[in-house]
């Protein structure tokens, strides 16, 4: 395994960024003020702040490994739901920053929402970003191919209370108690790793792929997102606030249920290369009929990720 990202893996990275950096204003809806355009001015606020876009990257990635040459149809769908899939993280993170969840005042190396717009305006961000996303990729979905609309309706489940919610729920339960092992790694595929696993099964379905490899890439996308969580909670520990764009030390600080607060770095740095592991093994069967370099790539690069 090499340690270095070559430089192909970082350029098809970086122009799936740019892609995504370019489609996402123009999505997010209108800030007119005087349509109650300020909340739209507080997501873009968040939104366009330069995340990782590692969601909707995913879901190109998975898709063009899949389905190469696609018609602007299709190109124009994926793109949609990727773009779906920022606006709902980003919309978790608005709503994780706020006081009465994480209270935290960095994000994306900016304050968080709530510190410039104040807490109604951000909880009314992250709910229009929420809406906002379903109505782009409803404008994707088309009643004639029904992968679309099964597409979409994976996409609410990782969202909703099965997957990102009822992590968040959990998250904040976990808090002062000593959580198993098991409930951990719950909390953990539930809060994150759901919106972590749905881009590829998504761009699965909207390429029409069969049900094995629907399943298969389930599969690397849970592995991954699990890992994706854990390299969070090392970062929490180990990293700054500058490099990481956020607050550092959070989670001892808040008494989170995190691998590195219930079972240290070392525990943590085996699990994360384990599912990491896990994750391109997945990916195995794959290998014969599609060029799954990319993906395993982006799993090798997210284990050794510094922000
Ligand atoms: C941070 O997500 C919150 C988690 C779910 C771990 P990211 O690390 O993807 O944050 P951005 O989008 O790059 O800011
Ligand atoms: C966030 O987990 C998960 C979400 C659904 C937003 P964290 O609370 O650990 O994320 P950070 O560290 O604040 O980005
Ligand atoms: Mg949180
Ligand atoms: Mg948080
Ligand atoms: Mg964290």
């Amino acid at each position: 395994m090499t340690d270095q990202p070559s430089n192909l893996f970082a350029s098809r990275l970086q122009a799936y960024q740019e892609r995504i950096e370019r489609a996402l204003p123009e999505l997010a809806g209108d800030p007119d003020p005087l349509t109650g355009g300020l909340v739209v001015t507080a997501a873009r606020y968040s939104l366009l702040a330069g995340g990782k876009r590692i969601r909707p990257v995913l879901l190109l990635a998975a898709a063009d490994m899949l389905a190469p040459d696609q018609d602007e149809h299709l190109a124009g769908r994926l793109l949609r739901f990727a773009c779906a899939l920022e606006m709902i993280h980003t919309y978790s993170l608005i709503h994780d920053d706020l006081p009465c969840m994480d209270d935290d005042d960095l994000r994306r190396g900016r304050p968080t929402c709530h510190k410039v717009y104040g807490e109604a305006m951000a909880v009314l961000a992250g709910d229009h970003l929420l809406n906002r996303a379903y109505e782009v990729m409803l404008s994707a979905v088309e009643p004639s191919r029904p992968e679309t609309l099964a597409a979409a309706q994976r996409v609410s489940a990782a969202a909703g209370r099965s997957g990102m919610i009822g992590g968040q729920v959990l998250d904040l339960q976990a808090e002062n108690t000593r959580l198993s092992p098991d409930a951990l790694e719950r909390l953990h595929q539930m809060k994150t790793g759901a919106l972590l696993a749905v881009p590829a099964e998504a761009a699965a379905l909207l390429c029409g792929a069969d049900e094995d490899t629907v399943r298969q890439l389930a599969a690397f996308g849970r592995h991954l997102g699990l890992a994706f969580q854990i390299r969070d909670d090392m970062l929490d520990q180990t990293a700054d606030a500058k490099t990481l764009g956020k607050t550092a030390g959070k989670d001892q600080r808040d008494m989170k249920s995190t691998f590195v607060t219930l079972f240290g770095l070392e525990e943590a740095g085996l699990r994360l290369r384990q599912e990491t592991d896990e994750a391109e093994e997945s990916l195995e069967a794959l290998d014969k009929t599609y060029d799954t370099k990319f993906l395993v790539s982006l799993a090798r690069f997210l284990l050794r990720r510094r922000h």
